[in-house]
């Protein structure tokens, strides 16, 4: 096994100790120091390493608290073991995209460690700043909860309504209601915690504007401490839940093979397309047979995230389809995935959108709808409408896999904490 796993590892091994060599060595000579600028979404591992799978080809799920495949741990003949480690890089968790193929394995397995064991004293003595422009349940609990089961502390900040607002744009006369600009806020914090998570939506008025994630890329701009997006205009937490949770679901890390539909569901309001957005880059970078399930052309995703899902079926095989008709996108389905999201020709104009909308209410999941596919499982990323986007009967069947979904959100935000502030992965030795 250990042969096994140093040869699959090889690739991915070398791109990290020659990538990082500076870092680590400062690391060693300075193990306090934290990295200061320079890093700012650092490049991913080249191609050799990106898309491998370098571990279980067979799909079955490993034990990464083996020595072999301790999460994180990359070996090499002439290395020590070396955590996955990433708060060395100066690394942010912004997109899926932005991390190799193996780094979200790494982190999946991590997750799912951190799901047999809950506590632990990963992030002792470590903080993280979760600023939320918008509500949440879910991202809150289970930042706040992962961190304190993992020894280290969560400060909740709301900018504009217990902390002062903020200004993004840069030679802005600030004489409106923003009191302090980003380039303090993100310094000053980053002398307070090591991580900063961010939330913040789209303004709905102009996509074009929006498409930018100005407020998530200021946060990362100035930051000095890794930054994690908690949904902007994608949700990439939700995504590792997602896929843990379809994993857990089929008993296999290998999703390949599988045909999942992102369906479109009404809802009165135009939603963020965030999680579209992320649930389509997921479930193409897994490698499965992917139907975009929408009411008409008009609520295509960004052609930002079009085109990573294309580029994830040419690297990872897996296939892209778009449908407008659910009895052809439910039929032999495996994984139905349902989200609301507003239709971005429409952005700032959202009554013209409102009769196409009305008139795709019957895109609502229900059982019958369900009986056309191959015992599809169901999920959702929560909040949902009852009987709006899906009906009683869907979200109460044992098809239902939402809250296993939204329980996964505090293990996969473990990972990524973990991975992010460099302390060492569990068994490591080195923490
Ligand atoms: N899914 C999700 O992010 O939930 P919250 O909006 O409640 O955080």
């Amino acid at each position: 096994m250990l042969d096994t796993t140093r040869s699959l590892l090889h690739a991915p091994l070398c791109y990290a100790t020659l990538s990082t060599n500076e870092s680590l060595v400062h690391r060693r000579r300075y193990p306090d120091h934290r990295p200061h600028g320079g890093w700012h979404d650092f490049a991913r591992a080249p191609s050799a390493a990106h898309n491998s799978r370098w571990v279980a080809s067979s799909g079955s799920v490993t034990d990464f608290r083996s020595p072999a495949c301790a999460l994180g741990f990359f070996f090499c003949e002439s290395h020590p073991p070396f955590p996955l480690n990433l708060g060395h890089l100066m690394k942010h968790f912004l997109n899926t995209q932005d991390w190799s193929r193996p780094e979200i394995d790494a982190v999946l397995r991590e997750a799912a460690a951190f799901k047999r064991e809950r506590l632990g004293d990963q992030l002792k003595g470590k903080t993280i700043a979760l600023v939320f422009f918008n509500p949440s349940l879910r991202t809150r609990s289970s930042f706040e909860i992962g961190a304190f089961q993992l020894g280290g502390h969560a400060v909740v900040l709301a900018p504009g309504k217990d902390a002062w607002p903020i200004e993004f744009d840069l030679g802005t006369v600030m004489d409106g209601d923003t009191e302090e600009h980003i380039a303090e806020v993100a310094r000053v914090l980053s002398r307070y915690v090591d991580l900063i998570g961010v939330r913040a939506f789209p303004k709905f008025q102009n996509w074009s504007v929006d498409r930018e994630d100005h407020v998530l890329r200021g946060f990362a701009k100035y930051s000095t401490v890794p930054v994690i997006n908690m949904e902007t205009i994608t949700h990439p937490c939700q995504e590792l839940a997602h896929a843990l949770a379809l994993q857990e679901h089929f008993g296999s890390e290998d999703l390949r093979g599988k045909k999942y539909v992102l369906t479109w569901t009404y809802h009165p309001r135009p939603l963020n397309t965030a999680v579209a957005n992320s649930a389509l880059t997921i479930a193409t970078r897994l490698g499965m047979d992917v139907t975009l399930l929408c009411p008409t052309p008009e609520y295509l995703l960004d052609a930002r995230y079009m085109d990573w899902a294309r580029d994830n079926v040419a690297a990872n095989g897996g296939s892209l389809a778009v449908s407008h008709d659910p009895q052809v996108a439910y039929a032999g389905a495996d994984v139905i995935y349902a989200k609301s999201w507003g239709a971005i020709p429409y952005f700032g104009r959202w009554e013209q959108e409102k009769p196409i909308r009305d008139a795709h209410q019957h895109f609502m999941v229900d059982s019958d709808k369900m009986a056309l596919t191959n015992n599809a499982v169901f999920s959702h990323c929560l909040p949902l409408r009852r009987n709006v986007k899906a009906s009683d009967a869907v979200m109460d069947s044992p098809a239902c896999i939402a809250i296993d979904e939204a329980e996964n959100r505090l293990h996969v935000q473990k990972a990524v904490m973990v991975a992010l502030t460099g302390l060492g992965t569990r068994d490591s030795g080195l923490g």
